[in-house]
Formats: C-alpha cells, sequence, structure tokens
C-alpha cells in the first residue's frame, strides 16, 4: 500500500474536550485528554494530508505539520468548524462536546447563598459533526461513539442517526483504555462493514484507524 495514501486531502478534525463557562471562573466540562485526537492529527499528517485540528483545553503539543485552532466552548467549536470546512475532504470528530451549556453566564462570579442547593439551567449544545454530515456536498464524515454497554447496537444507532460515513466505537467501561488513557481499543463500522482494532497504544491505534479511513474514503471517491 502508498505509504502517503492521504496526499493531495485536506482533513479537519476536533479533539478535546469543551468547556462550558458558569460564571468568569467556572466552567462545566469533561475529563477528555486529547489524546486520541492529536494521535490522529498526528498520523493524517504523516500520510500525507494537509491537517487542520480543532482543539479545546487540553496540555499536549501541536503534531508536526498541523495547523491548530483553539477554542473552549462547543459553540465555538462548532463555529470553528464550519469556518474552515470549505474544501475538506475529511472531517473526524474526536471532540467529547459537552452537550449542554449553562443557559447564562453570570456576569459576576455566582455567590454562595443560605440555600443548601443551586439549581443551574442547561440548553443544548449544536452537534457538530451531525451537522457536518446533513451537508449536501459535506466531506466524509467520521464519528466517535464512547459507550458503557451494548457498543455496537448504540454504534450502529448513531451511525444510522447522524448520517455518519464511518463510526469509531470505544468501551470505556473497560479499564485501562478509552478516556484519558494512553490507550485504547477501538470497533469500527461504516455502512454494511465492520473492523475490529485491538488494544494498543494511541498512537499505534490512531494509524490503523487513519488506515481504515482512507481505504474507506478511497473505496466511496
Ligand atoms: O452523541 P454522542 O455525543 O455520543 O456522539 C459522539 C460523537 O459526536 C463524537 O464524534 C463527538 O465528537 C460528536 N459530537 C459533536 N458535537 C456534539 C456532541 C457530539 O460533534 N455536540
Amino acid at each position: 500500500p502508498p505509504t502517503r495514501p492521504l496526499a493531495g486531502l485536506r482533513l479537519l478534525l476536533t479533539a478535546g474536550p469543551t468547556r462550558e463557562a458558569l460564571d468568569p471562573v467556572r466552567f462545566l466540562s469533561n475529563h477528555s485528554s486529547g489524546k486520541m485526537g492529536f494521535a490522529l492529527a498526528a498520523a493524517a499528517a504523516r500520510m500525507g494530508a494537509e491537517v487542520t485540528l480543532v482543539s479545546g483545553p487540553v496540555g499536549l503539543a501541536t503534531p508536526p505539520g498541523v495547523t491548530r485552532i483553539e477554542v473552549e466552548s462547543a459553540r465555538q467549536m462548532h463555529e470553528a468548524v464550519m469556518t474552515h470546512l470549505a474544501d475538506q475532504q475529511i472531517f473526524i470528530a474526536c471532540a467529547a462536546v459537552a452537550d449542554y451549556a449553562p443557559r447564562e453566564v453570570a456576569g459576576h462570579k455566582i455567590k454562595k447563598t443560605a440555600s443548601d442547593t443551586l439549581v443551574i439551567e442547561l440548553t443544548k449544545n449544536p452537534d457538530i459533526v451531525a451537522d457536518v454530515a446533513a451537508l449536501p456536498e459535506g466531506p466524509f464524515t467520521v464519528g466517535f461513539a464512547a459507550e458503557t454497554r451494548d457498543v455496537e447496537k448504540y454504534a450502529l444507532d448513531k451511525l444510522a442517526r447522524k448520517g455518519l460515513d464511518m463510526i469509531a466505537a470505544n468501551d470505556v467501561a473497560k479499564n485501562g483504555q478509552g478516556f484519558n488513557s494512553d490507550d485504547n481499543a477501538l470497533s469500527v463500522f461504516w455502512p454494511g462493514g465492520r473492523a475490529d482494532l485491538p488494544l494498543s497504544a494511541k498512537s499505534e491505534l490512531a494509524g490503523h484507524l487513519m488506515t481504515l479511513i482512507a481505504d474507506r474514503y478511497h473505496d466511496t471517491h
């Protein structure tokens, strides 16, 4: 097989968590490290793609040859993706996007009161990967699914519901893989096919997944 199967292609990825502000000093977020997305960006660049990485706040160095755009919230990530989508052949949504954000961001630090409870109202964030997949002339779109059970069932449901070209699912209930880990295992699904990538370092796994994505992209274009 060619060593640079993505030469001449532009590829956009999201990675890391998002932060949804509550007030000037607090936010809602999650434990995503960004490792899988950054490893995929590095692998894609090595395979010859022109890579743009839209990343939430993570403590990782930008891989060689990759253009990085930093965002904080899901809305900022959505806007950055839509702005940079033109002329992209492949989009990979690896970010752990917050599903909801506080409806209002307090202008000043929220003060503790005499009450033992505090209610925060949340509103749904845009679904970035679903919006990209719904574009009529959109890129080949790959999503991720982190599940704690019935991995295949939920992954196939998400593939169809979001209109994706491919989905990579991991079982986050298993120890030593997925969120914040250096290792991961993936089950990859596309319309009419499946591949299982066994537990390995995220850097190695990223190479195998990018090869699958490149193969599938070329099969359909
Ligand atoms: O629906 P769920 O969050 O499980 O789907 C996960 C997939 O959708 C991931 O690829 C993630 O990056 C993407 N996603 C997104 N925007 C959201 C929520 C999830 O792009 N608001």
